[in-house]
């Protein structure tokens, strides 16, 4: 097993719509495909849910469930007794990870309350602390907006990958989120996908601040296609501007290895 310094942490955040799910399974694919002998963890860390279809990887159980479970044994249902109880059993965690080759998954659900919400936050935050060390790569599909930012659900990313359209607003959104986890996440890079551009010769004319670009795809129709058959990111060739995009931001945020990408 490895120390949890050495696990690379990948977090997609960004406004919502833009591309993050899409971005974050691509993401696992192409470190499953080029590192086999690695273990990922893919954490759909949105209650709107969204990560297991792009995967096709259904989680049995969630967080909010182990959440559920905990409290209701926990004796005064007091929270912090109950992520305590969390520690001590760490295997019911790995329990609820689905796992296909060397990626497992892992999904927050869907709280019934905005009460539950903030505490399975909590509890998200805890489990990465607990497992995130058991794996060479943590992928975290972030919910839209700046809310697990803020509640330093976070922490521990080591890569934050932020994602936008080409609007003005959603790359405001990733620079409010950026200056925020500066003081938040101790993260050791950031870079910027510009997702669905509509023109890409129009690059250099992005107000990115001082987030450095990493790529920008255009739309892409293979992309619409598959989501219209309700396919998974595998069904995607590599040869597709989204796939080949996704690699290319990689590279340059040092997460995958340059040079001869299969
Ligand atoms: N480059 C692209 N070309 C065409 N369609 C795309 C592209 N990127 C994403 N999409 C489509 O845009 C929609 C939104 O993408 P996705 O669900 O990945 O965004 P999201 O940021 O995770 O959204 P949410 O904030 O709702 O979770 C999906 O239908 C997806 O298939
Ligand atoms: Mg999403």
């Amino acid at each position: 097993m490895k120390e949890a310094n050495n696990t690379t942490v990948i977090a997609l955040v960004g406004k919502g719509g833009v591309g993050k799910t899409s971005i974050s399974a691509l993401t696992v694919r192409l470190l499953a495909d080029r590192y086999p002998d690695k273990r990922i963890l893919a954490i759909d860390a949105d209650p709107a849910v969204g990560l297991a279809t792009a995967l096709g990887m259904e989680a049995e159980s969630t967080v909010d469930d182990i959440r559920r479970e905990f409290v209701a044994s926990a004796e005064n249902g007091d929270t912090g007794a109950a992520i305590e109880m969390l520690g001590e059993a760490k295997y019911r965690l790995f329990d609820a990870l689905v796992e296909r080759g060397n990626v497992s998954f892992l999904a927050i659900g869907r709280p019934e309350s905005a009460g539950c919400y903030c505490k399975v936050n909590a509890y998200l935050k805890e489990i990465i602390r607990l497992i995130a060390g058991s794996f060479d790569y943590v992928v975290i599909d972030g919910e839209a907006g700046i809310e697990q930012i803020n509640r330093r659900v976070m922490e521990r990313v080591t890569h934050l990958l932020l994602v936008s359209d080409a609007s003005r607003k959603g790359l405001q959104v990733v620079q409010t989120i950026h200056a925020v986890a500066k003081n938040l996440v101790h993260f050791e890079k950031a870079g910027l996908i510009v997702n669905r551009m509509p023109e890409l010769s129009m690059q250099d004319r992005l107000s990115t601040g001082d987030i450095p670009l990493l790529s920008c795809i255009g739309d892409d129709k293979a992309m619409s296609m598959s989501d219209m058959l309700g396919s998974t990111v595998y069904s995607l060739e590599p040869t597709t501007e989204i796939y080949r995009k996704v690699e290319t931001a990689l590279v340059n945020l040092g997460i995958l290895e340059g040079g001869n990408p299969k």
